[in-house]
């Protein structure tokens, strides 16, 4: 049954509030372990969008879980490319308006059951890294190895603000910090599936490390349990 292979493959959960970093390490894990890469956060986008594209009330949660379900999207993953019902949306998938959107549609309970299933068909061999705030507590409880990873708000906003500049967008860090947090009180507060570590989750302060050294944490703690 291909029920039971997909069980047995492990994962690696990476879960935390937005610009910890959980995005770039995820996938540097990913490919370091060769494994697939879930980034469930783009699954919220992607309905957030879609719902915007058919007009559709981010608040009405069974039209919203509706279109959750049956979302036609395709990870290009050699091209880098997302795209949505047949269009490309990879920019316009990572502006803050999708992110805050997003937020909007991830505090609903239908959204998230209807997405469940398949964040979870992502677990296949050899292995998944999956990178979200509720991959270690909902969707993967049984994970190998469970990453909380955190950061001041302060620092997140510094490193949001600096990744739109980069990419030429316009920003201001007083806006970016605003967001911030009132994404993070949503992600937090909500009553289904809140952004909380896992009990049995190992959390890293980023704050004041560089990537390589959250990186070389993570990937001690792979070693330890045996995953590398
Ligand atoms: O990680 P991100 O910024 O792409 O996530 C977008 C929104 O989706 C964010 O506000 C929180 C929500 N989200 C969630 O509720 N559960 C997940 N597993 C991933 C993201």
């Amino acid at each position: 049954m291909a029920g039971n292979n997909s069980k047995k493959a492990p994962v690696l959960t990476i879960d935390g509030p937005s610009g910890a970093g959980k995005g770039t390490l995820s996938q540097l894990m990913a490919s370091r372990l060769q494994w697939h890469f879930l980034d469930s956060g783009a699954l919220y986008r992607l309905t957030a969008l879609s719902a915007h594209n058919h007009g559709i009330d981010l608040d009405a949660a069974e039209d919203v879980a509706t279109l959750a379900e049956h979302l036609d999207i395709y990870f290009d993953v050699n091209r880098g490319r997302v795209l949505l019902e047949g269009d490309d949306v990879t920019q316009v998938l990572r502006t803050e308006e999708t992110g805050a959107s997003a937020s909007r549609v991830a505090a609903h309970t239908e959204v998230r059951k209807a997405l469940l299933e398949r964040q979870r068909a992502f677990r296949t061999a050899p292995g998944l890294v999956a990178d979200g705030r509720d991959m270690g507590t909902v969707v993967f409880p049984d994970a190998d190895l469970k990453i909380f990873l955190t950061a001041s708000a302060n620092e997140r906003a510094k490193r949001r603000l600096a990744q739109l500049q980069e990419s030429g967008s316009d920003a201001d860090f007083e806006s970016i910090l605003a967001d911030v947090q009132s994404r993070d009180e949503r992600d937090r507060n909500r009553a289904e599936s809140p952004l909380l570590p896992a009990d049995d989750a190992e959390t890293i302060d980023s704050t004041h490390l560089t990537i390589e050294e959250v990186l070389d944490a993570i990937q001690e703690k792979a070693r330890a349990r045996g995953l590398l």
